[in-house]
């Protein structure tokens, strides 16, 4: 094509001048945004209001960390259409549909691995990790618990912080190891248990904090890089 097209591409090029930057868009039309952004995949097995946090923080370009995919245990969970409403790309890897757990836990890894990401964030995913994922994303993999860790881990920190009487409980965000919640911790905040507290409200308390930490964890680790050394975490 010759610069006598008269496009604004080829006038430029005449000129000398860079021409207008090609826009790359999706079949549906989206534009693609180029970002140096880290990659992040996100584990749901709930409603996803850990996901919906990091997705409302993830289109800051000073933000540092982008949800590129999020994978699920089973179908149908409130986290799946927060990443779909966001247009995220989405797996379900379903422990009923494999042999057995170590199958599920290979599948899963792959599942993850398709998204390439920096970091892995499981955000109320109601599953221990095994070795295949553990080994291919090694301090890599990040975990948010509703409880002040080494206390009350499992799958029922609130309740079992209630039962048990404490005065304060909170959350942790920490690096996942092999143990159940036992990796090293990355960040923690309070929250007071009120007299009147049930569960559901307790964790409600929680949760507004734990996304808080969440958000601010993940962006900072995305920013200034992590490094693990035994049990201590270091940010930037
Ligand atoms: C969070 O409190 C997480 O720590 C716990 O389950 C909850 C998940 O909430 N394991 P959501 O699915 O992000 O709303």
């Amino acid at each position: 094509m010759s610069p006598a097209d008269g496009s604004p591409r080829a006038s430029a090029r005449a000129a000398g001048r860079p021409g207008p930057r090609p826009v790359v868009r999706t079949p549906s039309g989206a534009p693609v945004a180029t970002t140096s952004a880290r990659r992040v995949v996100v584990l749901v097995s709930g409603t996803g209001t850990n996901l919906a946090a990091l997705l409302a923080a993830h289109d800051d370009p000073d933000y540092g960390a982008r949800v590129v995919g999020v994978v699920a245990d089973k179908a149908g969970i409130g986290g799946l259409a927060v990443a779909r409403d966001a247009g995220v790309a989405t797996a379900v890897v379903a422990p009923g549909d494999f042999a057995d757990r170590s199958r599920w836990d290979g599948a899963l890894a792959e599942a993850i691995a398709v998204f390439r990401p920096d970091f892995v964030v499981s955000a109320g995913f109601m599953r221990i990790l095994g070795a295949a994922v553990l080994d291919r994303f090694p301090a890599r993999i990040l975990n948010t618990h509703p409880a002040l860790l080494p206390a009350f881990p499992g799958a029922h920190g609130v309740r079992d912080a209630l039962a048990y009487g404490v005065r304060v409980t909170g959350c942790t965000l920490h690096v996942i190891d092999a143990g159940t919640d036992t990796g090293p911790i990355v960040a923690q905040a309070a929250v007071d248990v009120e007299p009147e507290d049930d569960e559901s409200s307790l964790h409600a308390r929680i949760k507004v904090v734990e996304r808080r930490l969440l958000v601010d964890w993940v962006g900072r680790i995305a920013r200034d890089g992590m490094v693990v050394d035994g049990r201590t975490v270091r940010v930037g």
